[in-house]
C-alpha cells in the first residue's frame, strides 16, 4: 500500500514507519521536525523519504496529492499539554487547522485517514466508580490539547459525511517505549529512564498515587496496522485498561536500573488528572487487537 505518515519522524511515527516499511508498504513521511531530528537517521536508513513540511502548509498538501496514498496515518501534532495551556492558539493552529488540511488532502486523494486523538486528554478524569473510559464516554477535556484533539474527531466525522472519507480514530492511552523524548504526555517514563540512567533524582508531583494507562509503542503500532482494513468510521481506544500509579512506575523502573534512590516529592501540579485508564474491549471486537506487552516487559526494552 502507499501510505503517508504525518509526524513520521516522531516517537510513535518512527516506529510505525519502520514497521510499515518492513511489511513492504511504500511510505512518505511528512514532518516539520519541530520535535527534533534525532529519529531522522532511522527513517532515512530504511530508505523512506521525508518531506520536511508543516502540516498546515500547501507543501504538505501538495506532497500528499502527488504521492497519491491509499492511507494517511495522521500523527503530527502539537502534543505538549503544558504548551497548549500557555499558548492555546498555537495548539489549535497545529492540531485543528493542521488536521483539517490533512483531512482535506486525504479526501482529495481518496485515502483512508487514521487519526490519533488522545484517550488520556479527551475523556478527562476517570470517575471513582469506573475502571476505564469506554468510547461512549462523554468527552470532558481539561486542556486546550484535549479540546483540539476532540475537534479533530468531529472533523473526521464531518469529512466522512461530506466527502465520504473513510476514517478510523485510535484514541491512545499513555504510550511509552524506546526513542521517546522526555516531554509531552507520557514523558514520565522517558524522564525517569533518563534520570535513573544518569543517577539524577526523579521528581514525583503530589503523592504519586495518580494513575495512568501505559501502553507499549510496539503494541500501538500493531493497532495502526489493524486499522488499515478494519474499524471504518469508528473511534477505538488503544491502551491496556491497567492503571499504574507514578510511585509504582518509579519503583519498577528504579528496580530495573538497580537504583535504591528514593524519589523526590514536590507539590501537586494544578490541573493534573488523578486517574486515567481506557476500556479497550472495543479494540478487540472491532480491530481484533489486544495489548500484548506488560509494563514489566515493556520497561525492559528501554
Ligand atoms: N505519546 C503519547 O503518549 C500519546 C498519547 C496520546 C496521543 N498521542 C498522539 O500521538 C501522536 C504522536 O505522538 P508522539 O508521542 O509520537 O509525539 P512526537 O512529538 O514524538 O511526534 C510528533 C511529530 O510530529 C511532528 N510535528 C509537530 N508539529 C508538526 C507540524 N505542524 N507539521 C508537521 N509535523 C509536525 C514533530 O516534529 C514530531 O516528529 C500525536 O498526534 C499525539 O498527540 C500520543
Amino acid at each position: 500500500m502507499r501510505a503517508v505518515v504525518t509526524g513520521g519522524a516522531g516517537f510513535i511515527g518512527s516506529h510505525l514507519t519502520e514497521r510499515l516499511h518492513s511489511e513492504g508498504h511504500e511510505i512518505l513521511v511528512i514532518d516539520d521536525l519541530s520535535a527534533g531530528e534525532s529519529r531522522v537517521g532511522i527513517i532515512e536508513a530504511v530508505g523512506v523519504e521525508i518531506v520536511r513540511a508543516d502540516i498546515r502548509s500547501e507543501q504538505a498538501s501538495e506532497a500528499i496529492a502527488s504521492f497519491r496514498p491509499e492511507v494517511v496515518f495522521h500523527l503530527a501534532a502539537q502534543m505538549d499539554v503544558r504548551r497548549s495551556v500557555n499558548d492555546p492558539a498555537f495548539d489549535a493552529e497545529v492540531n485543528i487547522l493542521g488536521t483539517l488540511r490533512m483531512l482535506s488532502a486525504a479526501a482529495n486523494a481518496g485515502a483512508r485517514f487514521i487519526n490519533t486523538p488522545s484517550g488520556g486528554a479527551m475523556y478527562g478524569e476517570l470517575p471513582a466508580d469506573s475502571v476505564g473510559f469506554d468510547e461512549e464516554t462523554r468527552p470532558a477535556p481539561m486542556s486546550p490539547y484535549g479540546i483540539s484533539k476532540l475537534a479533530g474527531e468531529h472533523y473526521c466525522r464531518f469529512f466522512g459525511e461530506l466527502r465520504g472519507l473513510e476514517f478510523v480514530s485510535l484514541a491512545l492511552a499513555n504510550v511509552y517505549g524506546p526513542r521517546q523524548d522526555p516531554h509531552g504526555e507520557a514523558g514520565v517514563v522517558a524522564i525517569f529512564g533518563r534520570k535513573l540512567r544518569d543517577r539524577e533524582p526523579c521528581v514525583i508531583y503530589g503523592d504519586g498515587k495518580q494513575t495512568r494507562d501505559y501502553v507499549f509503542v510496539g503494541d500501538v503500532v500493531e493497532a495502526y496496522l489493524a486499522a488499515l482494513d478494519r474499524g471504518a468510521g469508528e473511534t477505538v481506544n488503544i491502551g491496556t485498561g491497567v492503571e499504574t500509579s507514578v510511585v509504582d512506575l518509579y519503583t519498577q523502573m528504579a528496580r530495573l536500573a538497580g537504583s535504591e534512590a528514593e524519589p523526590v516529592f514536590e507539590p501537586e501540579r494544578a490541573g493534573e488528572l488523578q486517574r486515567v485508564a481506557l476500556d479497550v474491549s472495543k479494540a478487540k471486537r472491532i480491530l481484533g487487537w489486544t495489548p500484548k506487552t506488560s509494563l514489566a516487559e515493556g520497561l525492559q526494552t528501554l
